[in-house]
């Protein structure tokens, strides 16, 4: 039986987790976690406002109750983290990477639990929360091995007797703010690397996945973390702790922001960010393209853009938007499209056999059902209406609470053209839009036809479009003959444009994202050396000596 989600990771005479409450409800509802921020090397239980986070599949089940942090408790996160952080920086990094292993142990045994909480905490089917626990295990296995490596190099002087070498230096304090669509798989891309590069983290995590942190927080401390080198300050964004997590960066004690969420608010941050010359990281918006051709295999494109558009109802950043086809298989793909749409399974996130759950929150709704005024205003037609499900208005194979769950019906809008604003504009949602091209070149137009970047895809069997389409597109990520969701915990994830500023989640290209280099230089020779001054004192021949042993010119 998976245990109780209060007990994770952690027993009752440990001394670190204890001060974790619960509130009993009364049945069928597991308990409600009451939440503290944690900085400093310890839980500070709120005495000022809170707010509820609520199942979106089950309004009566009230998941957790957090703090709405004060700019004070965010600053004194941020100043206890600035003091710690040079103890862990000087652990060796092998060290430090002793953590990810007890990481990785804890998240997999932990994992139908972890996934269990992430289903009734933001709605996500089971096997996608499966799944999202997943990729955060599989980014801890990866950088508990870096731990061994974090390679610099050694490069070759122009002088003699000097050595030159690099090192990968941690930044310092780094604050993460996360969104809730993925709340411990995004945390994780984040948290993982930068702490094993030796910076210390103050995470102000989604307000609609608080208790997923608090959780993910325990393990790390079951783990073995250094209490002081992870904290979590919760509340909300724009005029909360997000907020005052980022002022931080003008306050000093911060070295870099890295965040995954809207455009308008990375763009915030960037400012922010500039004005102080750090780089942030910036995962941000997609309006990503799936492109159909002629020659595709209709029926693997249908399964890609289905599991693109509506898989987790939508709500990833890395959902396909429009669905660019090719005018000889429109009416092929547009049937099939609706046909399988009509079937979706909608409903209660821990039946298995529902394809996907509710809304995270109602202003995820609310931007879904705009749209449809938006599209319909441009001169869209709509093949699926795609409305919010209420109680007796039930599609069939419907197995949710449509009066306590906050559900969307599938859209399919068709005869969607690239300057309609709901070809431009992200949506999380059910919602898909049908354009139709004609031919390679005016699908690649509509492809690139968006300010944003993220993820695109292309389904074809020819060999050429696959290549034209790499080289082509304006997306950080490409899939050919698969969906734009889906990314593996080892590749580089971002995207150009309105989709972030050029860095880089996962892998070692994260790397570059949490150090900064150090050039050294050691200089052996005993005496005053000048780099491109004294270089003549190389033992190379005079090239006019030279010339007089050569043979003489014909
Ligand atoms: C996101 O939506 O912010 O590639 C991340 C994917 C997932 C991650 C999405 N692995 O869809």
């Amino acid at each position: 039986m998976a245990a109780r989600a209060a007990d994770l990771l952690g027993s009752a005479k440990d001394r670190t987790l204890k001060d974790m409450q619960t509130r009993e409800q009364s049945a069928p509802f597991p308990h409600t976690l009451l939440l503290a921020n944690f900085y400093a090397g310890k839980s500070w239980p709120s005495t000022g406002p809170t707010f509820e986070r609520r199942n979106p599949a089950n309004d009566r089940d009230l998941v957790c109750v957090a703090p709405q942090s004060s700019v004070e408790e965010v600053r004194a996160a941020c100043l206890a983290a600035k003091e710690s952080a040079s103890a862990w920086a000087r652990t060796p990094a092998p060290q430090r990477a002793e953590v990810l292993g007890r990481l990785v142990f804890l998240l997999t045994r932990e994992k139908e639990t972890l996934a269990r909480f992430v289903s009734r905490e933001i709605g996500k089917p089971l096997r996608e929360a499966r799944g999202s626990v997943q990729e955060a295990i599989d980014t801890a296995v990866f950088f508990q091995s870096e731990g061994r490596r974090l390679y610099g190099q050694t490069v070759p002087s122009e002088l003699p007797d000097k050595e030159l070498f690099t090192y990968r230096r941690p930044l310092g304090v780094v604050g993460v703010i996360t969104a809730g669509n993925f709340p411990i798989a995004v945390p994780a891309w984040k948290i993982i690397p930068a702490i094993l590069c030796g910076n210390a983290v103050v995470w102000k995590p989604s307000d609609d996945a608080p208790g997923t942190a608090e959780l993910f927080l325990r393990a790390w401390l079951r783990a073995g973390l250094p209490p002081s080198v992870l904290s979590v300050v919760h509340g909300s964004g724009k005029d909360g702790a997000g907020q005052f997590l980022v002022d931080q960066v003008d306050g000093g004690s911060l070295a870099k922001i890295s965040f995954t969420g809207s455009t308008s608010v990375g763009r915030r941050i960037g400012e922010i960010c500039g004005r102080n010359l750090q780089q942030p990281s910036l995962e941000l918006g997609g309006k990503n393209p799936l492109l159909i051709l002629a020659d595709a295999d209709i029926d693997l494109a249908v399964d890609g853009a289905l599991w693109a558009s509506f898989g987790t109802a939508g709500q990833r950043c890395t959902s396909a938007g429009n669905i660019i086809v090719d005018r000889r298989v429109m009416p092929l793909v547009r049937e099939k499209l609706v046909r399988r749409a009509r079937a979706l399974k909608i409903g209660d996130p821990s039946n298995p056999s529902v394809d996907y759950g509710p809304m995270i929150n109602q202003r995820f709704m609310e931007g879904f059902l705009r749209q449809r005024e938006t599209g319909l205003d441009d001169g869209a037609e709509l093949l699926l209406d795609g409305r919010r499900i209420l109680p007796g208005e039930e599609p069939e194979h419907f197995s949710g609470d449509a009066a306590l769950g906050l559900y969307a019906a599938p859209r399919i809008f068709d005869k969607v053209t690239m300057s309609m604003r709901i070809a431009q504009e992200e949506c999380f949602g059910p919602t898909i839009n049908l354009v139709e091209v004609d031919g390679f070149e005016a699908a690649m137009a509509a492809a690139n036809g968006t300010p944003y970047g993220l993820s695109s895809a292309i389904y074809t069997r020819d060999a050429r479009a696959m290549l034209r389409f790499k080289e082509e597109i304006s997306a950080g990520m490409s899939s050919i003959n698969n969906s734009t969701t889906g990314a593996e915990a080892h590749l580089p994830f971002g995207g150009n444009g309105w989709s972030g500023n050029g860095t880089r989640e996962s892998g070692v290209w994260v790397l570059d994202a949490y150090t900064r280099w150090q050039a050294v230089n050691v200089d052996l020779s005993g005496k005053l050396q000048k780099a491109q001054i004294d270089i003549s004192a190389a033992s190379l021949p005079d090239p006019e000596e030279l010339e007089a042993i050569l043979p003489p010119r014909q």
